[in-house]
């Protein structure tokens, strides 16, 4: 196969930021995206419904003129979030789902929540309305491996607040490991797994082995290969309940190229073709649109998007920028480190 056509892709978890990084990004994102998930881990983070509606205003504001782009908002849960406005955000339809961040686990997570019984209430309310909650699945507790630190979530956290609030629809986003993996595959149609271009490519060797490369460091960090093989086995041969979540994540080169380099990668400009490289390795191209496209958006209740893409195999691998320039200085994109050949045309 050297063409294929799938309906319009959906990124189930995008940062967008604002300001001069948001009209820089967005286009990357809605010159193949019909609709993503928007993270709200902005300074100050998103909590409410009135801030998550100035959000998506400015979201709009910023899509170019031929572009159809729809932001599906979240809210930023925080121990003083008030259930009713959760509630009255959802009913709306404003707001699609409410991310948990462990205070402290990755940029901007200082907000977050460290005391879950102090979120009880508005968890209930969740599982009540069917309102997603969206997970950053890494423990904080410092004297747990970072390798480690998804795996023990599962146990110490995730498990715990499922089993406290039946019914609360879950996505684990950006799942790097088998046991990530696993956990979703055991558990029924209330709990999914968003996956990552990135964590498709590369495992922890990328990031360490011959030098240190900081534009392979995001959270939660590539880990060993055998991972990686669990992660496409499951993107491709998943069942319905792995879905994209890019979680392209741009920082500014000055702030990746640091001594204390921040976490991101920034995959939003070439997803889409390093996905059909993927694919086609796994030999799962008719898979593809499922991932991308379909499997999201049935979880969260929507209409599959009208409109397609296509993609086609080239002879010459497929170009894009090295780097996207934004106000906010350039913005490396994800190499994946060989060629692709596969480029959207249509
Ligand atoms: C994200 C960011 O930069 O906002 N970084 C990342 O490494 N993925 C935050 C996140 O999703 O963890
Ligand atoms: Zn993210």
């Amino acid at each position: 196969m050297t063409r294929i056509t799938l309906r319009r892709p959906d990124d189930m978890h995008l940062h967008l930021r604002d300001g001069a990084m948001l009209q820089a990004v967005l286009p990357e994102s809605a010159r193949h995206f019909a609709r993503a998930i928007v993270m709200p881990n902005l300074v100050p983070p998103v909590v409410t419904g009135a801030e998550a509606a100035a959000y998506r205003d400015r979201i709009t504001a910023a899509v170019p003129e031929g572009f159809a782009f729809e932001p599906l908002m979240t809210l930023y849960l925080t121990e003083a979030t008030d259930p009713a406005d959760v509630a009255a955000a959802a009913a709306s339809g404003l707001v699609k789902a409410v991310k948990l961040y462990p205070a402290g686990a990755t940029t901007n997570s200082q907000s977050g929540v460290r005391d879950f019984d102090k979120v009880r209430g508005v968890l209930e309310r969740m599982a009540a309305i069917g309102l997603p909650l969206c997970v950053h699945g890494e423990v904080t507790d410092p004297s747990v491996d970072i390798f480690d630190r998804e795996a023990i979530f599962i146990d110490r956290v995730l498990e715990p607040i499922r089993r406290a609030t039946p019914g609360l629809r879950v996505v684990m986003e950006h799942i790097t490991t088998k046991e990530g993996v696993d956990y979703v595959r055991s558990q029924g149609d209330d709990m999914a797994g968003t996956i990552t271009t990135h964590h498709l490519i590369i495992n922890r060797n990328h990031i360490l082995a011959g030098g240190i490369r900081p534009h392979y460091y995001c959270l939660p960090v590539a880990k060993r290969e055998h991972h990686r093989l669990a992660l496409r086995a499951a993107a491709t041969r998943g069942g319905g309940r792995f879905f994209l979540g890019t979680d392209s994540a741009p920082h500014p080169d000055h702030l990746k190229e640091h001594a204390c380099g921040c976490a991101g990668c920034f995959t939003a400009t070439n997803t889409m073709a390093i996905l059909a490289h993927v694919f086609e390795e796994e030999a799962a191209l008719d898979r593809l649109e499922a991932f991308t496209s379909l499997d999201g958006a049935a979880f969260y209740g929507f209409a599959p998007n009208q409109g397609t893409i296509t993609l086609e195999k080239r002879d010459t691998p497929a170009r894009w920028p090295e780097k996207i320039d934004t106000g906010a200085g350039p913005v490396t994109v994800f190499d994946p480190g060989f060629p692709v050949h596969w480029e959207v045309v249509d």
